[in-house]
C-alpha cells in the first residue's frame, strides 16, 4: 500500500526534508517511504520543500573588496623611518677635525689611484712607497681607485686585464692594514664604487670599519689643527672643472665654488700629478693632483690619456705660523723636514 507523505513535525518529516535539501535522489527517497515518484514530487511541491542549490561545502574565503591604500602621511612617515635606518649605512662624515698636538711642522701625504690588481701597475713602486710611508711614520690620506675592480659586463675583455677581484681586494685590505698607523682618512673612487653601484652595498665602508679607519666615501673636508694653526683640506676623487692643460683648475674652482676656506685641495682620478702653490683670499694655498701606479694602462692608451706617472704629493704644515709648503714627491717633504730637524 502506498503511504502518504509524513506528518510535519515528525522525525521522519525532518529526515525527508534534510535528504531532499542535500540532493538525494527523489526516486530513492520516495521508494524508502513507499511512495510513487509522482506522489512524492507532488507532496514536495505542496509542502514547499526543495533541493538547496549548492555544490560546495565548507568555509568560503572573504569576498573581494577594493583595498584601501596607505595614506600620503603614512607613506611619508614610513619612508622617513626607513631613511633613518638606511642612513646608518649610507651617510659618512664629510667634515671632520684632526688635531695634531705639536710644535713642529708635520707632513701629510695624498695618495690615490693605486689600481691594485691591474696588469700594468708599477707594483715595485707600490711596495717601496708603502714601506717608505710606514717606516718614516708618515701620515697619508688614501684616495679612490685603490683596486682596479673591473666588474661591468660591458668590460668583460678588460676584466681579463686584471687579477681576480678577490685577490686585488685582498691586497688592498692587507695594504690598509699594513699602513693602519699611517692613515688619516680613506675614500672610495669610481673603480671601487662600481661594486657598490652593482650590489647596493659599499664594502669599502665595511673594510675600513673592520680595520678602524676613518672612511669619508666620495669626498672629505679635513680641518687639520696643527699646533695653533688650522689648515682645512678638501679631498675628492672625481669632480667637474677639469682641464687637460691646467691640471689644478679643478682644485681652484672647487675651492672658489664650494669650499673657500680650504687651504689644500686634492683632486684625484686623472692619474697625472701636479702641485701648485698659489694665493687665494690673501692666503697661501696648495692645489694637488695625485698620480697613480697604473703606468701601463690599456684604457688610458686606448683613449689617448698620456702622462700618467707614479706620484704621491705631500704638504708640510707649520704649527706656530700660517705656513704651508707643497711637494710633488713625499720623499722631498721628508728631506725638507729633516733639514728643519722637525721629523
Ligand atoms: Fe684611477
Ligand atoms: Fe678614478
Amino acid at each position: 500500500m502506498v503511504k502518504k507523505f509524513p506528518e510535519k513535525g515528525t522525525p521522519l518529516y525532518d529526515q525527508i526534508v534534510s535528504r531532499v535539501e542535500r540532493g538525494d535522489s527523489y526516486g530513492d527517497i520516495a521508494e524508502s517511504i513507499d511512495m510513487t515518484f509522482k506522489g512524492f514530487k507532488d507532496a514536495l511541491r505542496a509542502e514547499g520543500i526543495k533541493r538547496k542549490q549548492t555544490n560546495f561545502e565548507g568555509v568560503l574565503p572573504p569576498a573581494y573588496e577594493l583595498s584601501k591604500s596607505a595614506t600620503w602621511e603614512e607613506h611619508l612617515e614610513v619612508i622617513q623611518r626607513m631613511d633613518n635606518l638606511v642612513a646608518f649605512h649610507q651617510r659618512v662624515p664629510s667634515e671632520i677635525t684632526i688635531k695634531i698636538n705639536t710644535d713642529k711642522p708635520v707632513i701629510r701625504v695624498a695618495t690615490a689611484d693605486w689600481h691594485l690588481g691591474m696588469f700594468g701597475v708599477d707594483y715595485q713602486a707600490v711596495k717601496s712607497d708603502c714601506l717608505f710611508m710606514r717606516d718614516n711614520d708618515l701620515k697619508a690620506n688614501i684616495g679612490g681607485d685603490g683596486y682596479h675592480n673591473i666588474i661591468q659586463p660591458s668590460k668583460m675583455g678588460s676584466g681579463h686585464n686584471q687579477t681576480p677581484i678577490s685577490v686585488q681586494k685582498g691586497l688592498y685590505v692587507l695594504t690598509l692594514e699594513m699602513l693602519k698607523d699611517s692613515i688619516d682618512t680613506v675614500r672610495t673612487g669610481n673603480h671601487n664604487y662600481w661594486a657598490a653601484l652593482a650590489e647596493g652595498e659599499d664594502w669599502d665602508r665595511e673594510i675600513t670599519r673592520k680595520i678602524k679607519l676613518l672612511y669619508m666615501k666620495h669626498f672629505g673636508v679635513v680641518y687639520y689643527k696643527v699646533g695653533n694653526m688650522v689648515y682645512p683640506w678638501l679631498m675628492l676623487h672625481k669632480s667637474r672643472y677639469n682641464s687637460s692643460f691646467n691640471l689644478t683648475h679643478n682644485c681652484k674652482q672647487n675651492q672658489r665654488m664650494y669650499f673657500p676656506k680650504a687651504r689644500v685641495v686634492v683632486a684625484e682620478h686623472n692619474h697625472i700629478a701636479a702641485v701648485e702653490q698659489y694665493r687665494y683670499d690673501n692666503q697661501e694655498c696648495v692645489a694637488i693632483r695625485t698620480g697613480t701606479y697604473a703606468v701601463y694602462d690599456d684604457y688610458a692608451q686606448q683613449n689617448g690619456y698620456f702622462g700618467a706617472h707614479v706620484c704621491n704629493p705631500a704638504v708640510v704644515m707649520f704649527p706656530n705660523e700660517d705656513k704651508l709648503v707643497g711637494f710633488k714627491d713625499m720623499r722631498d717633504a721628508v728631506t725638507y723636514c729633516r733639514g728643519l730637524v722637525c721629523v
